[in-house]
């Protein structure tokens, strides 16, 4: 029997709003066809990582980029460097602010997974957030919408790549 493909979806939420797009992302990532490990950034572990055939990171946006903890899961996968490679990757992330550098906290994410030779997922749709998931604040259902679709199209791809 084939292995089901794995997508892990780790988020930093300090208030909560980053912690509910990334319930989302996991049920979309599931509708995909996935198995889905979610967890908070404080206990994912850098086997997560190696074990994801997926990874979606979540971060709030702070100062214009991401938050401190989610920066330091990144600089820690350093140890990890050349097995994450054609992995499928995305991002998303709440500000407070539509205009507060959202793009700026997913940019800097997927630099990150760039850096990794990971193939990232955007979204052409005009409210998704060309860049990967956005919500100001808590997600409304249009952010949760897009959040359901990033995770699906990351499964969908994670399986085409898994099985390539
Ligand atoms: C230290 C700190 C810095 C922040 N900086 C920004 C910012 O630069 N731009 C912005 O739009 N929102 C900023 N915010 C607001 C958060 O991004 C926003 O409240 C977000 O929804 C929090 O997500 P969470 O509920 O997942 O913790 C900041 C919040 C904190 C606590």
């Amino acid at each position: 029997m084939n292995e089901m493909t794995k997508v892990l979806v780790v988020y930093h939420s300090r208030s909560g709003n980053t912690a509910r797009m990334a319930a989302a992302v996991a049920e979309g990532a599931k509708e995909g066809g996935a198995d889905v490990v979610m967890k908070k950034v404080e206990e994912a572990a850098l086997e997560d990582l190696t074990g994801a055939d997926g990874i979606v990171l979540g971060a709030p946006t702070y100062f214009g980029t991401l938050s401190a903890e989610m920066k330091g899961f990144i600089d820690g996968s350093v140890r990890v460097r050349g097995r994450l490679e054609d992995k499928i990757g995305a991002a998303f992330t709440s500000s407070g602010s539509p205009t507060g550098g959202n793009e700026t906290t997913l940019l800097s994410m997927i630099q990150g997974m760039l850096i990794h030779g990971m193939v990232i997922v955007g979204d052409p749709l005009e409210t998704g957030g060309h860049y990967g998931a956005v919500a100001v604040g808590a997600p409304d259902a249009s952010a949760l919408i897009a959040c359901r679709k990033l995770g699906e199209r990351v499964a969908r791809l994670a399986k085409s790549i898994a099985s390539a």
